[in-house]
């Protein structure tokens, strides 16, 4: 892993600790309050069933959240339509638009495959040195059939590093589904693929990931395997159609105690 990042600010306040408890005996870790220490983040596009479940779920646990939209006034619309929805959480969600998602400590890209990139270089002055997080799976369907799309640059998430070089990007996200992500009501037991060649910002992510009660944080290694995580979403949805229903993500065989 090369990573050029070594006083890149990653988001984390590494001053203090973050209230988490110890993991349990899945190895997954939870948070019974969650503290000031732990960084903001900013989801630009996150006016869809993905950005705003993500938001939502990450505002669950305490972390302040900017859903960010290129319209302000729907970003609000969304904000105002999740803190209905779930009004005993007290969630820590704030609207703006894109550009103020991205001067969040830590920034998810969450549109469409075909327009993060482009996002990303939009707002590429306010996410210089953090740590950019790409959940776009290159998708398409035919009839009930998913087929995954290969960007020139090999995956959504190389092409989205390319316009934001300063920025330390990983994928992640992309296997999660925005439904069951979005039901605060219920954990969602699910691994989390993370790749990136920062390893700072593997680190981030990871941590932003323990902070989510039974979610589990894998290091996938560089950013070339997310042409391998993206495509695989096609898999999961294939699965879906087939077997009606919504798969989540839990590979065997890695040491309960990571
Ligand atoms: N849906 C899932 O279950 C799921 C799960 C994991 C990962 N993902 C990935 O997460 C991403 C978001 O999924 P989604 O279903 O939430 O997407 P979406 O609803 O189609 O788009 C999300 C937001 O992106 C913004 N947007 C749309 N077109 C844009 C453009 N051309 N330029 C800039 N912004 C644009 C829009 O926000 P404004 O109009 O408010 O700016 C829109 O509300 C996708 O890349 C998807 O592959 C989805």
């Amino acid at each position: 892993m090369t990573d050029k990042s070594e006083n890149v600010h990653n988001g984390a306040d590494e001053s203090a600790a973050a209230d988490v408890t110890e993991a349990d005996k899945s190895g997954h870790k939870s948070v019974s309050t969650a503290r000031s220490v732990l960084p903001s983040v900013g989801v630009v596009g996150g006016t869809g069933p993905a950005g705003s479940a993500l938001a939502a779920r990450l505002a669950s646990v305490g972390i302040q959240v900017v859903l960010g939209s290129r319209s302000k006034y729907r970003a609000m619309e969304i904000v105002d339509g999740v803190l209905e929805k779930w009004p005993d959480f007290d969630l820590p969600i704030t609207a703006g638009d894109n550009d103020e998602a991205a001067g969040a400590d830590l920034v998810v890209i969450a549109t469409p495959w075909a327009a993060a990139a482009i996002t990303a270089r939009s707002v590429a002055d306010r996410v210089k040195g953090k740590v950019v997080i790409t959940m776009a799976n290159a998708l398409t369907r035919v009839g009930d059939e998913f087929i995954p799309l290969i960007p020139p640059r090999g995956s959504v998430a190389a092409s989205v590093q390319s316009m934001v070089p300063d920025s330390l990007v990983a994928a992640a996200f992309q296997h999660v589904p925005a439904h069951e992500l979005g039901d605060l009501s219920r954990p969602i037991d699910s691994d989390v693929l993370i790749c990136s060649d920062h390893r700072s910002a593997v680190d981030a992510v990871t941590e932003l990931v323990r902070h989510i009660p039974n979610f589990r944080a894998l290091d996938c290694g560089e950013l070339s395997n997310a042409t391998a995580i993206e495509a695989f979403t096609a898999v999961l949805l294939q699965l879906n159609v087939r077997y009606k229903t919504r798969v989540e993500l839990n590979l065997l065989g890695i040491p309960d105690s990571i």
